[in-house]
């Protein structure tokens, strides 16, 4: 069957969904093609970490509701370096700025139900397969049920993450390629157990990192570095329990225990392309660059591509002007190298990367005790870690 529509949208994860409602609210039509199952969408367990703009999009957008209501607004954040611990007042030293944690799921299911309630037609089970004529008149195909189908459109909005179709169909020799994998793995979980704090804890520790953080007032998530190759099957619920206890602990800290209901190991990579535009064809969020998770930015970029992605074509719609397209790259590419810059000290700080009381160890200790040392340094993370209003 042969179709049409404005924006072919690939993809229906945070970038996606966000990129259709913000097209429709402009008059912009468009489909969204994921190849995953609604319910599979709605349950991928990723971070949770929203910053002041995703948040403020999502409010100006209207779908802020359980957001507001569920979401828990964090004022500062706790860093701990074997035990030691500093308070960054981020809300203080950015005049009111915040992040508030929330999972990304949660943002997907909120996103789906707006989008079907507006109208925008989210076809799950549909994997594209090929993108053809991004020069001028682009054509995604794809598969749903075992049919073939074609959607013809004036743009495709490439948001189908890092193992995508859409980077792929980019020409070979319009971007260059950046990318750094870490010698080391999160091994993250989620678990009924009450939060142990108020509010998140990266923590250095000779034996690696660790994060404290939490879903609600019953739910914790937290994190352990561990090295790349290790499996779940050699981290049983309680090793998991005595280690975070350990990397996080200090005096007169009780980590609470609780069901596991959730744990897997991810691998941590920086990955970036410099060009992520080709015709008309156009990348958002994970589909053109990857952060590692140490500081929360990965559904926060895919969130502000979209924003100016959405503005472009609508300005190429009601304006007939090509230059907001034209620069959408350099326009995105601006925020994420600075989320790459973050996310890199982020984690170089809190990850145990050499031995205890190497020449590496003692630039991290410094880099931690200048946190405490300087309000200039302690800002400069403020307000990289809830997100620079403009850039
Ligand atoms: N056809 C249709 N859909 C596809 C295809 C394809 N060929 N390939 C991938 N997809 C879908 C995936 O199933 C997924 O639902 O594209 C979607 C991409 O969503 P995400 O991976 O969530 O990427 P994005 O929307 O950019 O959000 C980035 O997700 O990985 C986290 O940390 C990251 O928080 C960040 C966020
Ligand atoms: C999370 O809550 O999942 C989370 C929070 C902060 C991070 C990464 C993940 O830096």
């Amino acid at each position: 069957m042969i179709d049409r529509t404005q924006v072919g949208i690939i993809g229906a994860g945070p970038a996606g969904l966000t990129l259709a409602l913000l097209l429709k609210k402009q008059g912009v039509n468009c489909i969204v093609l994921e190849n995953q199952s609604r319910a599979y969408c709605e349950s991928r367990v990723r971070a949770g970490l929203l910053e002041q703009n995703t948040v403020d999009l999502f409010n100006e957008l209207g779908i802020a509701g359980r957001l507001n209501k569920e979401g828990l607004k964090h004022e500062g954040v706790i860093f701990s370096f074997n035990g030691e611990r500093i308070r960054v007042p981020f809300e203080e030293l950015t005049h009111g700025r915040s992040i508030t944690i929330y999972g990304q799921q949660e943002v997907v299911k909120d996103l789906i139900a707006a989008n079907i309630e507006k109208g925008v037609p989210i076809l799950f089970g549909a994997e594209v397969y090929n993108i053809k004529g991004i020069e001028t008149s682009p054509v995604a195909f794809y598969q749903q049920d075992g049919i073939e189908h074609q959607l013809s459109c004036d743009f495709v909005a490439g948001c189908d993450g890092f193992h995508g179709i859409s980077r792929q169909t980019l020409p070979a020799d319009c971007y260059k390629t950046y990318s750094k994998e870490y010698p080391f793995s999160w091994l993250g979980i989620l678990a009924h157990a009450e939060p142990s704090s108020d509010e998140l804890i990266y923590a250095y520790h000779e034996r690696g990192f660790a994060l404290h953080s939490l879903r609600s007032e019953k739910v914790s998530r937290l994190y352990l570095q561990v090295e790349n190759g290790d499996t779940i099957d050699n981290w049983n619920d309680e090793k998991i329990w005595d280690e975070l206890a350990v990397r996080l602990g200090t005096k007169g800290f009780t980590l609470n225990r609780g069901k596991i209901f959730e744990k897997g190991i991810t691998p941590m990579r920086s990955y970036m392309i410099d060009n992520m535009q080709y015709g008309r064809l156009f990348l958002a969020g994970d589909a053109a660059h990857i952060v590692p998770p140490t500081g929360g930015k990965g559904l926060n970029l895919a969130v502000a591509d979209t924003r100016f992605l959405a503005e472009a074509l609508v300005d190429w719609y009601k304006n007939e002007s090509d230059d907001q397209l034209d620069a959408y790259s350099a326009n995105c590419l601006r925020r994420i190298w600075r989320a790459q810059d973050f996310s890199n000290f982020m984690t170089y700080l809190f990850h145990k990367q050499a031995e205890h009381g190497s020449f590496e160890y003692q630039l991290q200790k410094s880099r931690f005790d200048y946190i405490r040392l300087s309000v200039a340094q302690a800002t400069t993370i403020a307000e990289n870690y809830v997100g620079l209003k403009a850039i």
